[in-house]
């Protein structure tokens, strides 16, 4: 058996509604799941609930309601938020599930027996908004500590800790070695620089349940439940290892954001290492989403609601923008404006109007049948497939989107300059005519099956239009010549339609 393409999201936290940043970190997810498909590949694409921990119960007993009925709860939330992106993931892992939580405790007694976990009493300075330790080293010079990590209290307890010291150095030498471990580059080389200027600190990874009860109980202490990190890291094993008929792992890439880099480049890996599994192919980091030049703040209303969005502008508008206006790694800032206006250029003008006035004018002077083969644009539309084919090979789903659209471009250019409509007016033309017309309507075929991953809804209306059945979800089928002569294209409509402001 092969082993599949793995493919996971960070878990979100349900300590609240979806927003922007997790709407585009399991878009980023799904087009490469859609792109190896499409490659040819076997896919498992993975997203999913982050359930325990004191965020979560916070928030549940402010709303007196159980941790696991709070949960229950807003899950229905988030899985209707995966369909509204249409994510075809493969599977949805909540952290609560029994699945998952015997797998944790295996994984916490395999430690324990390695010898990797001790117990030791611990006295120090505590956040628990971040549900971390901290130390005298995370004092600011003025001898307070960042508000960021909300009030900080002193205590002492007994714990558990895994042992991260000494590991740095295998560490350091694989991600040196594996260039590709953690991307973008310079992520990869803050870690470095990380591991290589800090010793690393044994990682506390219990919780008396005095303090807090809503976790996995540690297997070999019923006075404890687990650190939701050791918890939640976890996941991508522990339903890996629930689909015991697929292989899937290591998983290929797991796509997080940038500020839980060093919980999947330092702790992950150490852990697996200790649970004697094979670490992941790839962490690829992705940036933050700001609004208007700010942080996105729920308390200071400065939020973009992706299901707003969704609903005014269509589901392939909005995995457009976010693809296309930042590519994966730095930070993201996004406008109203800049979102209408590469609806009006990119999507209404560009796609929309070169498969619109294509399809309209085979219609109206072919009756809608395709000609003979014509090869005038086959260079072009060879030359966008085959970089876009590298390109998602590399997960480089903006530069990706760069190369398509020089394809739609080039093929606008393409009407202005044979101006079929007035090729139309001379019978002498007529030759031309069809010439022009086969290279129109089979970029629009190829575009569908390059832009399939990105924008599966608005693909499968183009295919639809051109009357062919089946899906373009083959990237093999974009060699030129799809088309034959003598079929029957559908009826065109607008893709994107065009917005009217409304009256004020
Ligand atoms: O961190 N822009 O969950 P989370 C882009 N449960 N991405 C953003 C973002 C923004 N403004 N805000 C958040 C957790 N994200 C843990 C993960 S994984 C084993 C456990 C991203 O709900 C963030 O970087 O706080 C992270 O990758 C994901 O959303 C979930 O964040
Ligand atoms: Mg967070």
């Amino acid at each position: 058996m092969n082993k599949r393409f793995y493919i996971t999201t960070a878990i979100d936290y349900v300590n609240g509604q979806p927003h922007l940043g997790h709407a585009y970190e399991k878009i980023i997810a799904d087009v490469i799941a859609r792109s190896r498909r499409s490659l040819g590949e076997e896919v498992f694409f993975l997203t999913g609930l982050d359930e325990h921990g004191q965020k979560v119960q916070q928030v549940a007993l402010a709303q007196g309601k159980s941790p696991q009925a709070y949960c229950d709860e807003l899950a229905v939330d988030w899985q209707a938020f995966a369909k509204k992106l249409e994510l075809t993931n493969d599977d949805f892992v909540r952290t609560t599930q029994p699945r998952h939580k015997e797998f944790v405790q295996a994984g916490l007694s395999r430690v324990m027996a390695a010898g990797k976990v001790y117990k030791k009493t611990y006295s120090g300075y505590y956040s628990a908004r971040e549900e971390t330790f901290l130390t005298e080293k995370d004092r600011r010079p003025d001898g307070t500590f960042d508000p960021s990590w909300g009030e900080v209290t002193e205590l002492q307890e007994e714990n558990y800790f895994f042992k991260l010291g000494e590991q740095q150095a295998w560490l350091i030498e694989y991600i040196e070695q594996n260039p590709s471990f953690i991307q973008p580059d310079y992520r990869r080389n803050e870690v470095l620089g990380f591991l290589k200027n800090n010793t690393l600190e044994d990682l506390c990874i219990s919780r008396p349940v005095a303090r807090l009860n809503w976790g996995i109980p540690l297997p070999f202490d019923p006075a404890y439940v687990t650190y939701v990190w050791f918890d939640a890291l976890v996941n991508y094993a522990s339903t890996a290892f629930a689909h015991q008929e697929l292989e899937l792992w290591p998983a290929d890439i797991h796509v997080i954001g940038k500020d839980i880099v060093k919980f999947h480049a330092v702790y992950w890996p150490i852990m697996l290492k200790a649970m004697d599994l094979p670490l992941p192919k790839q962490i690829l980091v992705h940036g933050w989403w700001q609004k208007d030049g700010a942080r996105i703040s729920k308390s200071t209303g400065n939020v973009v609601d992706p299901i707003a969005v969704i609903n005014e502008w269509g589901l392939d508008a909005f995995r457009f923008y976010v693809l296309r206006e930042l590519d994966i790694g730095p930070d993201g800032n996004w406008t109203d404006a800049g979102f209408k206006a590469r609806y009006q250029a990119e999507l209404a003008n560009g796609l929309g109007n070169l498969v619109n006035r294509s399809l309209s004018m085979l219609k109206r002077y072919r009756n809608g049948v395709v000609p003979v083969k014509s090869t005038e644009l086959a260079a072009d539309a060879t030359k966008a497939a085959d970089e876009t084919r590298a390109l998602l090979q590399q997960s480089q789903l903006q530069a990706a989107l760069q190369s398509i659209w020089g394809l739609v471009n080039r093929a606008n250019k393409y009407v202005d300059e044979t101006a079929p409509f007035k090729l139309a007016k001379d019978p002498a033309q007529a030759q031309r005519l069809d010439g022009v017309l086969y290279n129109l309507v089979e970029t629009c075929r190829v575009l569908a099956v390059l832009l399939n991953p990105f924008l599966p809804g608005t693909t499968a209306k183009i295919y639809t239009q051109l009357g062919l059945s089946g899906a373009p979800d083959k990237l093999a089928d974009a060699a030129w010549g799809g088309l034959a002569a003598g079929h029957t294209i559908g009826e065109p409509a607008a893709l994107f339609p065009r917005k009217d402001e409304p009256k004020k």
